[in-house]
């Protein structure tokens, strides 16, 4: 095959906004309410159509090359659902920290069921993809709508917002993977029901409107990843003071960390967080959000103007 048929599409990451823990389920997940937000800091994903046989490469040492690697599953189960006899070869040029709460694997995930549904012209529905995508994980389905929206359940009913943020992030990964297991089993030990917390829902109902609403918002995981990973608490308690010290309207863990990020409305700012915590050492990432119709739109750029014709 020749590298004219090679396909790249984006995959974007997500912080939560806001992370509320209601309670234990029975299938052993944990019943979230989440504000999840895509940010325009992205892996690339390179599909080359093979015979047969999916394969998969990716930049970073630290990610799985074999079938362990959710993207390399979700064209599997993609191929499973459609009875697809062709093969793929996926290359994942990493950007986004990896374990770091950042939706990465989820988000690679995702972008394979999409690209693929098209390039393999399966036309298959987007509930057809939230089932396989749930399967796979539980942020998946958050990836394939993207933007400003409210996660309930496990995280994986997604439920896009009329009114979309409109921010700059800085993001800061500080280079210590934590374990998403890890964390949710230290939160069942100072579980209180939160039933009665209304934060994201208050925030989401004042239309998301005014700098001051960010301060409701806070993510019930925090305490318990700096629990299960001490050494990380000292070096968040910089972060989050500079971030804060800079402006930052909310500055909190994404998902089980350990990436924390600082939301601002005011670009200069943003670049003032950013230089800040570059100089004492941190990797920093100063990004965007992306609304529900950019992601969309990036999207239908990576595919709107395709030759089926040599994946077929
Ligand atoms: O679904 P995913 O594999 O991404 O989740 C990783 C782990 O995080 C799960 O195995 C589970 O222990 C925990 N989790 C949870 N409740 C959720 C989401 C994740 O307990 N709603």
């Amino acid at each position: 095959m020749s590298r004219a048929d090679e396909r790249t599409v984006p995959s974007f990451a997500k912080v939560n906004l806001g992370l509320e823990v209601l309670g234990t389920r029975s299938d052993g997940y944990h019943e979230l309410r989440t504000l999840f937000q895509t940010v325009d800091l992205r892996d690339d994903i390179t599909l080359r159509p093979r015979r047969q046989g999916i394969t998969i490469e990716c930049s970073h040492p630290g990610v799985p090359q074999d079938e362990s690697n959710l993207a390399w599953r979700a064209a599997e189960s993609l191929r499973r659902h459609a009875k697809v006899t062709r093969g793929v070869a996926i290359r994942i040029e990493k950007r986004i920290p990896v374990a770091g709460g950042l939706g990465g694997g989820s988000s690679n995930a995702a972008a394979v069921l999409m690209a693929l549904n098209r390039l393999w012209r399966l036309d298959l529905d987007p509930d057809v993809l939230n089932r396989l995508g749930r399967r796979l994980g539980a942020d998946v389905p958050y990836f394939l709508v993207g933007g400003t929206a409210l996660g309930l359940g496990r995280g994986d009913e997604v439920y896009p917002l009329r009114t979309q943020v409109k921010a700059h992030l800085v993001l800061v990964d500080p280079g210590r993977p934590v374990s998403t297991a890890a964390v949710f089993s230290r939160v069942d030990a100072g579980l209180t029901p939160r039933e009665n917390s209304y934060t994201i829902f208050r925030f989401v109902s004042r239309d998301l409107e005014g700098a001051t609403a960010f301060r409701l918002l806070s993510n019930d995981l925090e305490q318990a990843a700096l629990e299960e990973a001490p050494d990380l608490a000292r070096t968040v308690g910089r972060i989050r003071g500079t971030l804060v010290r800079e402006g930052a309207l909310l500055a909190a863990l994404s998902g089980s960390g350990s990436s924390y990020f600082g939301v601002f409305d005011d670009p200069q700012r943003a670049r003032r967080a950013h230089a800040a915590l570059a100089s004492q050492g941190f990797a920093v990432h100063r990004c965007r959000t992306l609304s529900l119709d950019q992601y969309r739109k990036a999207w239908a750029r990576a595919l709107g103007y395709i030759s089926v014709r040599s994946w077929r």
